[in-house]
């Protein structure tokens, strides 16, 4: 697949079939995304791979705490408000995607389903945490945002689809417990990863972008 579309088709995947992704081909996503650059190159991303019966079982802990609206405690505080801008994407994205499922804005129970579809990690066979020291700076989550991008695009390359997950960050000392990891990992993201669906409505819905225009400033 040629770089510039493969950035271009990639998108969020949120119903995925059962197939495992062979291990060899996890490791070259793995390796690619560590090309990434970073930091004085410092590489501060570290990897849980979860699959299998474990990822079930992770999957069980984290949907029982998110059904209990148990207090979350995101080790990146998730934003209380956004400029008035980047809301009305916010909402407009959230709109658009219930309503290529199909649910209203006022059904509590559809809602309710599609935010814990999360933390099933949407039926993917594979779920990667990304975790970094607790002591390093905001320039380390820079890195581990570009390491994440390299690995969604090295596996769209292989025709595995992802969504990045900030929701199932929601409980980070119950992953840190199941992982046997002590607080000092701080986990940034999660990525759920598998062949997308290609039956599943939810995976017809497509996010849009702004212009140019609303981006960019020309000095010249
Ligand atoms: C930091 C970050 C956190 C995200 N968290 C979630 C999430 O919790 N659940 C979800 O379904 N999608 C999540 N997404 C996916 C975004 O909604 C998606 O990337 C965006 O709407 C653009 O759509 P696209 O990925 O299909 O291009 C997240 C993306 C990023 C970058």
């Amino acid at each position: 697949m040629e770089l510039l579309e493969g950035i271009e088709t990639r998108r969020s995947s949120r119903a995925f079939k059962s197939t495992p992704i062979p291990r060899d081909v996890m490791e070259k996503i793995l390796l690619t995304a560590g090309r990434s650059p970073s930091y004085t190159n410092t590489q501060p991303w570290e990897v849980a791979v979860v699959g299998g019966q474990k990822k079930d079982e992770l999957s069980k802990a984290i949907f029982e705490l998110a059904k209990a609206k148990a207090a979350t405690s995101s080790d990146i505080p998730h934003p209380q408000s956004w400029p008035p801008e980047l809301e009305q994407r916010f909402r407009e994205h959230g709109a658009r995607r219930l309503a290529t499922i199909g649910v209203a804005r006022d059904d509590t129970v559809g809602r309710e389903n599609l935010r814990l579809s999360n933390f099933e990690f949407y039926g993917a066979p594979c779920v990667v945490f990304l975790f970094m020291d607790s002591t390093l700076s905001s320039w380390s989550i820079y890195d581990v945002g570009l390491f994440s991008q390299s690995l969604i695009l090295a596996a769209h390359s292989f025709g595995i689809g992802s969504c990045l997950q900030a929701s199932i960050t929601n409980y980070p000392d119950a992953i840190r417990d199941f992982l046997g990891l002590p607080p000092t990992r701080k986990l940034i993201i999660g990525i759920s990863l598998g062949y997308p669906d290609p039956e599943a409505v939810i995976n017809t819905y497509r996010s849009t972008r702004i212009t140019l225009d609303d981006f960019v400033q020309w000095y010249e």
